[in-house]
């Protein structure tokens, strides 16, 4: 008998397929994780982690050379073979009319088939639409070589980036959809010791779970940002408004932080999905759109606040903090400073930008900023500052400094993060979102 619990491979080592196979090879499966990016692999062969992600190299390193649980490899066809438990993990990007596109799911069902050699039983990690599942099964059985048995199941992903290894091993809930009791059982014992409470419903609930999900904390933003506009027109403080709300326990404390809006891979690209996944069968989600166009707002906001204080934008220098979509990570994916920073440029400003992370994912993508080695750099002799990233450095920063080093000591704090009060009494103009 096999020392090991499963023999598992992930398809796909990007944000959530790595971070699921260091987890699950920690849980003591054999892990292999696989991409058809050879530069990615050959970098993770030598153990150059491509996304940071606290804790992750550590635990890579762990699983890799420690344990020997993990490894890497770009021959899908082999490492299908040689597993019980295949993990789809690939991209799922929106195309332009907000539909996923679902071609790398596709080629991976494909490529499965021609592999099925014995009984697999084949997870969906990626966030896909309603009935994805269904097209998965359909699409292994037109390709299989062979009349051998398989078993399709959804099990969606809630980690946060940032947090993903505590998410993925202390996460609040695992959802299991599933079509036979074959799944049922090894997706319960995969999972067993993390000790979270497990849903197991079918493979449309669970795919359906995950996007409501993201869209229902997308709103909780939009929403909370929505406010935040009333408050700036009638003297109220967002963050007391939310205090306020969140003790309520039916409403909860989190995801009520207003500021510049929601950024990232995920929630954008899931509120366009769901809204089409909606139109699909014929219901139009009106409230998804409005939660759209809510956080696009909150970008102009701050071009609005910063003309208030500056009234012409075009050749004023602008410090920009933060460049990732939240803090803890580098990802840049339709983070709100990117939206940030063209709305600047289009206004012909200069922009100086400084993120502790983030820098080098960002030169990949930004023409004409220039990038500083210290948020200091970033405000020499700058008209305006603007706070996109509450990266935990930057609360601590050094204002006196920054108040000698600026032309003009405008502040627009677009995460809510400094106090107003002690930013005013060294003189800066404040202006939060929502105080
Ligand atoms: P990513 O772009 O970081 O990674 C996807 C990886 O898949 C890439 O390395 C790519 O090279 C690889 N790939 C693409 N086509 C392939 C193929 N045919 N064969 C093998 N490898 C292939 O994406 P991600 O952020 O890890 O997201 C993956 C999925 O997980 C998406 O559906 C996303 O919505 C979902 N998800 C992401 C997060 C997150 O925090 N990033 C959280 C939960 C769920
Ligand atoms: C989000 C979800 O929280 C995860 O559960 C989910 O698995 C993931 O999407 C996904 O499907 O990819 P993530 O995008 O990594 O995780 O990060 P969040 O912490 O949710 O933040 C998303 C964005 O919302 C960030 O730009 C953040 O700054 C913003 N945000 C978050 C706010 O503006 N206000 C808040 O109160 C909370």
């Amino acid at each position: 008998m096999s020392e090991y619990n499963f023999r598992i491979s992930v398809i796909g080592a990007g944000y959530v397929g790595l971070v699921a196979s260091a987890c699950l090879a920690k849980l003591n499966n054999q892990v292999i994780c696989v991409d058809n990016n050879q530069e990615k692999i050959a970098s993770l062969k030598k153990l150059i982690i491509p996304n940071y992600e606290p804790g992750l190299e550590d635990l890579v390193k762990q699983e890799v050379e420690g344990s020997r649980r993990l490894s890497f490899g770009d021959d899908i066809s082999q490492t299908v073979r040689n597993s019980e438990i295949i993990f789809i993990a690939v991209g799922t990007p929106s195309r332009p009319n907000g539909e996923p596109d679902l071609s790398a799911v596709e080629r991976v069902s494909r490529e499965i088939a021609l592999n099925l050699n014995s009984y697999k039983l084949i997870v969906e990690k990626s966030t896909v639409p309603v009935q994805t599942g269904l097209k998965i099964k359909e699409t292994i059985k037109r390709y299989r070589k062979q009349e051998i048995d398989f078993d399709v199941a959804s099990n969606p992903e809630f980690l946060r980036e940032g947090r993903a290894i505590q998410d993925f091993l202390y996460p609040d809930r695992i959802v299991i959809g599933v079509e036979s009791e074959r799944a049922k059982d090894i997706l319960t014992r995969l999972y067993t010791s993390l000790k979270a409470p497990i849903l197991i419903t079918d493979i449309n609930t669970a795919e359906l779970i995950k996007h409501a999900s993201n869209s229902f904390l997308a709103t909780k933003i939009s929403f909370i940002n929505a406010v935040s506009v009333i408050c700036e027109r009638t003297g109220a403080d967002i963050k007391k408004v939310a205090e306020g709300m969140g003790l309520d326990k039916r409403i909860g404390r989190d995801f009520l932080e207003a500021g510049v809006g929601f950024g990232g891979s995920c929630f954008p690209k899931d509120v366009e999905a769901f809204i089409h996944i909606a139109k699909e069968v014929g219901y139009d989600f009106q409230l998804l759109k409005e939660v759209k166009r809510v956080n696009s707002y909150q970008r102009q906001a701050v071009i609005k606040k910063l003309k208030e204080g500056l009234w012409v934008l075009n050749e004023k220098v602008v410090g920009v903090l933060g460049l990732s979509f939240k803090p803890d990570t580098d990802d840049i994916r339709e983070s709100p400073a990117l939206e940030i920073i063209r709305l600047l440029k289009e206004e012909g400003t200069l922009v100086k930008a400084y993120d502790p992370k983030a820098i080098p994912k960002a030169k990949e993508v930004l023409d004409g900023v220039f990038f500083s080695s210290s948020p200091y750099q970033a405000l020499e002799g700058a008209d305006g500052l603007i706070l996109v990233t509450a990266w935990k450095e930057f609360k601590e920063l050094d204002f006196l400094r920054i108040k000698n080093l600026m032309r003009y000591p405008l502040v627009i704090d677009g995460r809510n993060m400094w106090d107003k009060e002690v930013l005013e009494r060294l003189g800066f103009i404040y202006k939060g979102i929502g105080v």
